[in-house]
Formats: structure tokens, sequence, C-alpha cells
């Protein structure tokens, strides 16, 4: 399964709305971690790596930011604004947030457990391994 966009159930009310996922239903794996990236000053960049096993799902829950995908030939953007839907982005694509608004939050659910040996920091090196 490649990257895209999974909106989330929404119920508008008149009392605020509500969004929810769970795990294996509304993204398409087993929920093992979440993180949250916030307080992000203006320019500052997150995140440039890629993972050899983690999956994850990324919502801004609050403000935007730009989620950038590289599948080792090319850049994919995503402007996340919203807190109802994400991006699942698979294992083995490099990927950096960018373009932090003021006050911005942003949601990581992960697959996997926090491991350093998962990460693939060097991104000439990702490029050999997925081209
Ligand atoms: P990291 O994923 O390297 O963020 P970035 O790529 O934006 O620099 O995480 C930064 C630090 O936070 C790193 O030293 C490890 C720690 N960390 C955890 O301990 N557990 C986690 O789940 C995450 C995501 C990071």
């Amino acid at each position: 399964m490649t990257h895209k966009i999974i909106e989330l159930p929404k119920f508008f009310d008149d009392r605020g709305n509500l969004s929810f996922l769970e795990s294996n239903v509304h993204i398409p794996f087993k929920i093992k971690r979440s993180y949250l990236i916030y307080d992000v000053p203006g320019g500052e960049s997150r995140g440039g790596h890629a993972f050899k096993e983690q999956q994850e799902f990324i919502i801004a829950i609050s403000g935007s930011f730009d989620l950038i995908i590289n599948d080792g030939n090319k850049d994919i953007k995503y402007s996340l604004n919203r807190s109802y839907y994400g991006v699942y982005v698979p294992n083995m694509l490099w990927r950096h947030l960018e373009n932090f608004s003021t006050n911005s939050l942003c949601l990581v659910v992960a697959s996997t457990y926090y491991d350093a040996n998962d990460y693939i920091v060097d991104f000439d090196l990702f490029k050999n391994i997925v081209t």
C-alpha cells in the first residue's frame, strides 16, 4: 500500500465536532505508539528520515504544516490543516515536516515502539536502497 490521505469519521455537532480512529480499522496497521510534535519555531523542519519497518499516520490536530514524502525520486507534498484527515505513510519512504503554522500540533500514530535502529537518516543511503 502506498502513501495516501485517509479521512476519519466525523460527527459534526453544534456542541463541537468529533473524529476518531481505531487500530486496524481506520488506519491499516496495529497502533503501538503515538507522539506529538508541537511548539515548532517558524522555519524549522522535523522528521527528515525514513523507517525500515515503521508505518505511520500523520495528522494536523491543530494549525497546519506540510508533509513531504520522497520515494527516492521525487517529492510529494501534502498540506495538512484539518483534524479529521491525515496521511498514511508506509515504511521505506523518506519524509519530513515543514512550514508549521504558529501553535500547530502534529500527531503521529505509529505501528512500532520507538527503536533508533529503525531509522535511516542518510538520504543517499536511502536512495541507494530504494532505487
Ligand atoms: P526524532 O524522531 O529523531 O525526531 P526528528 O527526526 O524530528 O529529529 O526524535 C527526536 C528525539 O526524540 C530522539 O532523540 C529520540 C526521541 N524519541 C523517543 O524517545 N521516542 C519516540 O517515540 C520518538 C518519536 C522520538
